[in-house]
């Protein structure tokens, strides 16, 4: 039996309470926030549950491994106390504000052979899961290009920019379905509500192969949108997380045909013919679960099976590095700015 310690009981922590309270081989222990009325939901709820306004309380309650769903910039003091003090972490995104705090997480748990994971809540999405087995499978053929949209008129953050809130889900989204790291980024953000805390933000990425990827992220839009869109060679898929069929593949796309041969010397069009096909759309079926209870028992068995989860410290820092990149871009006025490292 595991037992948790979940840090901050805010907006996403219920979630993660509701999830763990559920997960085989695991009991949650004890709950710190500093605010007192998300500890009242707790021993409302849970009574069972000890509650405290202090980490270092929640550290000490005899807990194995501690769940931070506080905000962001307080991710690595809190994970770096938690690994000093031998516990298991499982950080929500981001994993921390920056590629050096990322790096000393991952060796700090590495050197005392404890689990660390970042919560990229997509990666255990069935519906994400679907789309890489269509895009691995070679189905849609080579992938040109992809873009995603995360648009909500929603819950605007004083602590972070649109960009570190939201982006790492595209992002840690995009990775795992390419299998590669972007080479670079160029990224414009644009504060309107809050000074330099931007609310919309337009970033480019190249991957390798010559795969182009956009994303936009935004609290400020009439709509709520969360689509990703994959253009391929033989096929163009749209994954639409609000939609009823999540996914949609469409059997669309524009071949070019060599025709010098057939013309011979009359070659009086150009070398090439486009060739337009447009067929069935499918939906294909997906059986859903709720990702994040995925995502809490794969933190659980990790740590019981003694092995890196799927989305352990190296897969957060991967998305830190985006996020630096594309931060340096924003101050750069959209420069291109290149992203360090390759996927292992
Ligand atoms: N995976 C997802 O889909 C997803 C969705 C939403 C949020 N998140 C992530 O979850 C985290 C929390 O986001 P949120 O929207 O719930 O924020 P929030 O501000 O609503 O909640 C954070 C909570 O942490 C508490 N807190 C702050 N400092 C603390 C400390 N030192 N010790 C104990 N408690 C402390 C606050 O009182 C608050 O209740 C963020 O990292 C966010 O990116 C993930």
């Amino acid at each position: 039996m595991i037992n948790i310690g979940l840090a901050g009981c805010g907006y996403w922590g219920p979630n993660l309470l509701r999830n763990f309270s559920i997960c085989p081989n695991c009991k949650v222990k004890a709950v710190a926030d500093i605010d007192d009325k998300n500890l009242k939901y707790v021993t409302d709820k849970y009574p069972k549950i000890i509650t405290t306004n202090s980490y270092k309380e929640l550290l000490k309650s005899g807990i194995d491994a501690v769940v931070l769903a506080t905000p962001a910039r307080t991710h690595f003091s809190l994970a770096k106390e938690a690994l000093l003090r031998n516990k298991h972490v499982l950080v929500e995104k981001p994993l921390a504000m920056s590629v050096k705090e990322g790096k000393a997480l991952i060796n700090l748990a590495d050197k005392r052979g404890l689990c660390l994971m970042a919560g990229h809540t997509f990666e255990y999405n069935a519906a994400v899961r679907e789309l890489k087995k269509q895009l691995d499978s070679g189905a849609a053929g080579k992938p040109y290009y992809f873009y995603s949209q995360r648009l909500n008129f929603g819950i605007v953050r004083e602590d972070i920019n649109a960009l570190w809130n939201l982006a790492p889900h595209d992002i840690s989204i995009l990775i795992y379905l390419i299998g590669k790291m972007p080479l670079n980024v160029s990224c414009k953000g644009y504060a309107f509500i809050q000074e330099k805390i931007e609310d919309v933000v337009f970033m480019s990425l190249t991957f390798p192969d010559n795969i182009a990827a956009h994303i936009q992220v935004s609290w400020l839009d009439p709509n709520k949108v969360r689509r990703l869109t994959v253009v391929g060679s033989e096929k163009m898929i749209v994954y639409d997380d609000v939609a009823d069929s999540k996914i949609q593949i469409f059997d669309k796309g524009i071949k070019r045909r060599n025709i010098k041969d057939s013309l011979g010397a009359y070659d009086d069009f150009g070398k090439y013919q486009l060739i337009k096909h447009a067929g069935d759309v499918i939906f294909p079926q997906i059986n859903f679960a709720e990702p994040l209870k995925e995502e809490c028992q794969e933190f659980v068995d990790s740590i019981f099976e003694k092995r890196k989860p799927l989305t352990d410290g190296e897969n957060g820092l991967r998305v830190v590095k985006v996020l630096e990149a594309a931060q340096k871009s924003i101050e750069k006025n959209g420069k291109s700015v290149s992203i360090p490292g390759t996927r292992t």
